[in-house]
């Protein structure tokens, strides 16, 4: 049986005040229609106790890395802080597919999801450095950005002001994520009439998307 990760980096507790979550749960129910079967997790991050590298987590990290403590001998604060940042990557990487839910919020995406990244990115876990460079080691695994955005950012003044989507994408890209094409739903506060229009469209981009992954096996 397959499975699935649905992470939320949404204040909002669900779809009925997310637009982003509404095209989230179509993606969600047309994967269902192809893979019954999957094992859906949410991961709403703002539920979640995810650790900030703080100096504790810094300082910890460098004393097992570095400095030859053994794990008995960090304080008590490093040790649960690390404790949490690999129990939480170990979760994330027991999965095959994989579908981030987000606003774009001040050019960027909420802060939450940083945090939720850099507990991801843990060397000899998620990747490697090699002499050709670093390698991601979460290879094989499916992800999809569905992001909504107050404006426009695919044409226009505002492209290279994105840096969301594009953080995502390189982040999960540099973990060795294959990634689908982003689903966006944008200009929905600039354009408020086309809203309708706007949210149909990414709900049926949403589905095609679902579909499509849904039909790719994953080998891990
Ligand atoms: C704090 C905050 C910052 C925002 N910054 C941007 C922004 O930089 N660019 C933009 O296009 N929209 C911005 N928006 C608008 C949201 O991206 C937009 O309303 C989106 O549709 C919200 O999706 P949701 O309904 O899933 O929460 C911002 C909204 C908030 C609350």
């Amino acid at each position: 049986m397959s499975k699935l990760i649905y992470i939320t980096a949404n204040p909002k507790p669900d779809s009925k005040l997310s637009r982003g979550m509404q095209i989230g749960e179509v993606f969600l129910n047309e994967f269902k229609t192809i893979q019954p079967d999957v094992e859906i997790e949410h991961m709403h991050l703002y539920d979640m106790d995810i650790p900030e590298i703080d100096m504790d987590l810094l300082y910890g990290r460098a004393k097992l890395s570095f400095m030859g403590y053994t794990k008995e001998q960090l304080s008590e604060a490093e040790r649960t802080k690390l404790e949490k940042m690999h129990a939480l990557a170990d979760r994330f990487i027991a999965a095959d597919y994989y579908v981030f839910v987000t606003p774009i919020w001040n050019l960027g995406a909420p802060a939450i999801l940083k945090s939720f990244m850099d507990c991801l990115f843990i060397a000899e876990k998620t990747f490697t450095n090699t002499e050709a460079g670093p390698k991601g080691l979460l290879t094989g695994r499916k992800a999809i950005h569905i992001q909504t955005r107050g404006g426009i950012y695919s044409t226009g003044p505002m492209v290279e002001f994105e840096s969301g989507d594009r953080y995502l994408r390189k982040a999960l890209e540099f973990l060795g994520f294959d990634l689908m094409d982003t689903v966006f739903a944008e200009g929905m506060d600039h354009f408020p009439k086309m809203v309708p229009e706007i949210m149909a469209k990414a709900k049926e981009q949403a589905a095609e998307a679902a579909r499509s992954m849904a039909k790719q096996t994953v080998t891990l």
